[in-house]
C-alpha cells in the first residue's frame, strides 16, 4: 500500500533543525549527510526524514520532537549549567559595567525568586531572531523572529551609522531595544509565560548593531580601520540601558571580534567549536552584513564582506522569505519550473540566486551576467501579474556575491590553501542555510567543490547564544575562540580591488 505522509519541515528541510526525526524500525536507508551527522537527534539514533533516502522497504516511527526549532540552527550537545539570573539591588550596574574591562559571573548575586527562563538573542541588521529557553531542562520553549524595527532607518548598516553619526544613536538604541521587547512579548505569549519571567538574556549581534544596542559612539565603526566600539564583555541588568519590559532581567552581552565582523560571528564559532567540526573549513555567514571565516589548524582569519541586501529582499524582484516567495527555479525544455509555497509573489534570496543559476546554465544569460536577449525574463506569473528577472536583480546579485567571493579568496591566499584542501564549508544564518549549494557553487558564491561539502548549520549564531546562557563555561570557550582569532580588512587588501571585479563574473571557481 502507497500512503503519503506528510512530515513537520521546520527548517524546509535543510537539514539542521531536527524536527523531521523518525525511528528507523527496519530496513534500510542511505548514508546520513553531513547535516544529518551534526544534529542531536541523529546522535540520539534517529534519522532525518528530509535528508534519508529510502533503500526498499522500511518500517519507521515518527517522533513527536516537543518545540520545534525554527529559526536557530544546529544546536550542540553540552552539560547543564546555566546562568541563572542574577541581580539583586546594589548589584554592579550595566552603565558602570560598559566601563569595565570584564566582569566574571561569580560576581554576579542570584535574584530572589528568580525564575529559570533564558531568552536568546541574535540581533541582526534585517530580522531579529530569538529563542526562549528553560534554564532548568534546557529545552528551547519557542523561537521566532521579528524584523528590525531599525530598517526605518535604512536597510544596511552604513545608512544607519550615517544617521547614528547625525546624532540619532538614541533613536536605533531605543528601536533596537523596542525590537527586541516585542521579541520577548511575542515568544513569552507564544508559551504562556510573562515577559517579567525572563531572567538571563544573551544577546548577539554585529558591531554596529551591538554599539547601537549599547548606544556606544561609533565615530571607530565609521572610518577606516574600522574598530569595534568596545571589547569586552558586558553584563547587567537590562533595565539600565533603557529596557522596559525586560528591564529586570540579567544581560549578557559578548565583545564583538573586530572591524565590522561582531559577537554573531563569534557564536557562529561557539557552535562549530562544540560540534567538533575538522579543520581547515570555511563558515560563511551570509546576510546584508556576510561573515566569512576561515578555521585552520593554528588560527581563524575573520572578515565582513558588505553583501548589501540583495540577497535579503531590496532587489525589484524580491520579496523575502515569505510565502509566495519562489525558492528555486529548473528549465526543462525552455519551460521554467519554480517551487513555491502559495502563489507565488517574487523570490527569496536563495530563490534568485536559483533562477541565475539556472539560467547560466542554459545560456539565458552570460558570464558578465548580461541577459543575452536583452529583456527581462518572465519566470513565471503570480496573482499580481506577471514576475521577471531583471538586469537590475542580476546587478545586484553580482556585486553581492563579488563581496563574499573576494572575502573567501583573500582569506584561503593568506593561508595559501586551495579550496580542494577545505573539509567542509558551513553555511550559516537562516538564508545561508536554504541556498541550493549547486547554486551557490554555479555563480561563484562558494569555491567550486563538491556541494555535499557544503553544510547548512541553520542560524549557529542563536544557536551560540543559547549556549552562553546553558553553560557558564561556555564563556571560556568564547574567550578561547578570542584569542584565536585575526582579524583581516578587506579594504586595505591590495589584492581586493581585483578580486572583487573577477568575483562580479557568474562562474564556478
Ligand atoms: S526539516 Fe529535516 S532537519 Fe529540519
Amino acid at each position: 500500500m502507497r500512503r503519503v505522509i506528510t512530515f513537520p519541515l521546520p527548517c524546509g528541510g535543510a537539514g539542521y533543525c531536527g524536527g523531521c526525526a523518525v525511528r528507523v524500525l527496519s530496513g534500510m536507508l542511505s548514508e546520513p549527510t553531513r547535516e544529518e551527522s551534526l544534529t542531536k537527534a541523529f546522535k540520539q539514533g534517529y534519522r532525518l526524514a528530509c535528508q534519508a533516502r529510502i533503500l526498499g522497504d522500511v518500517e519507521v516511527e515518527l517522533i513527536k520532537v516537543a518545540p520545534m526549532a525554527t529559526v536557530s540552527g544546529v544546536m550542540p550537545e553540552i552539560p547543564l549549567d546555566p546562568v541563572i539570573a542574577k541581580f539583586r539591588n546594589g548589584d554592579m550596574a550595566l552603565t558602570r559595567a560598559l566601563r569595565r574591562p570584564s566582569i566574571s559571573f561569580e560576581s554576579l548575586g542570584f535574584r530572589e525568586n528568580g525564575s529559570l527562563l533564558g531568552l536568546a538573542i541574535d540581533l541582526g541588521t534585517t530580522n531579529i531572531s530569538g529563542a526562549l529557553l528553560d534554564l532548568e531542562s534546557g529545552e528551547t520553549l519557542v523561537e521566532g523572529f521579528v524584523r528590525n524595527p531599525q530598517i526605518s532607518k535604512g536597510a544596511d548598516i552604513i545608512t544607519r551609522l550615517e544617521f547614528a553619526l547625525e546624532g540619532e544613536l538614541e533613536e536605533l538604541k531605543s528601536l533596537a531595544i523596542s525590537g527586541i521587547e516585542e521579541l520577548a512579548y511575542k515568544l513569552s505569549e507564544a508559551s504562556g509565560v510573562g515577559v517579567e519571567e525572563i531572567s538571563s538574556v544573551a544577546i548577539v549581534g554585529n558591531s554596529v548593531m551591538h554599539a547601537f544596542l549599547l548606544g556606544l559612539d561609533v565615530e571607530t565603526l565609521a572610518k577606516a580601520p574600522f574598530r569595534p566600539s568596545i571589547k569586552h564583555w558586558t553584563s547587567g541588568p537590562l533595565s539600565e540601558i533603557g529596557f522596559q519590559k525586560l528591564g529586570d532581567a540579567w544581560a549578557l552581552i559578548p565583545p564583538p571580534l573586530e572591524g565590522f565582523v561582531g559577537s554573531d560571528a563569534l557564536a557562529d564559532l561557539i557552535t562549530l567549536e562544540l560540534l567538533n567540526v575538522r579543520r581547515p573549513s570555511l563558515l560563511i555567514d551570509l546576510g546584508t552584513n556576510s561573515e566569512v571565516l576561515l578555521l585552520t589548524e593554528e588560527k581563524i582569519l575573520a572578515t565582513s564582506a558588505p553583501a548589501g541586501s540583495a540577497f535579503e529582499m531590496n532587489v525589484p524582484s524580491g520579496v523575502g522569505g515569505v510565502r509566495g516567495g519562489i525558492t528555486r527555479v529548473r528549465m526543462r525544455d525552455g519551460v521554467f519550473e519554480i517551487e513555491v509555497q502559495g502563489e507565488p509573489l517574487g523570490f527569496t534570496g536563495s530563490g534568485l540566486i536559483s533562477a541565475i543559476a539556472e539560467m547560466l546554465r542554459n545560456g539565458v544569460i552570460s558570464h558578465n551576467g548580461r541577459i543575452v536577449e536583452g529583456e527581462d525574463i518572465e519566470v513565471t506569473r503570480g496573482p499580481l501579474g506577471p514576475i521577471k528577472l531583471t538586469q537590475l536583480d542580476i546587478r545586484e546579485v553580482q556585486k553581492s556575491v563579488a563581496a563574499v567571493y573576494s572575502a573567501w579568496r583573500i582569506l584561503l591566499e593568506k593561508f595559501s590553501l586551495e579550496t580542494t584542501e577545505l573539509d567542509a564549508i558551513y553555511m550559516a544564518g537562516t538564508f545561508g542555510s536554504n541556498v541550493d549549494p549547486e547554486d551557490a557553487i554555479q555563480i561563484g558564491l562558494l569555491p567550486d567543490t563538491d556541494p555535499n561539502r557544503v553544510v547548512s548549520i541553520g542560524n549557529a549564531a542563536l544557536s551560540g547564544a543559547k549556549v552562553l546562557l546553558l553553560n557558564k563555561k561556555s564563556r571560556e570557550i568564547a574567550n578561547k575562540i578570542i584569542s584565536e582569532v585575526i582579524h583581516v580588512d578587506l579594504a586595505s587588501e591590495p589584492s581586493f580591488k581585483e578580486e572583487f571585479v573577477r568575483g562580479t563574473f557568474l562562474q564556478r571557481r
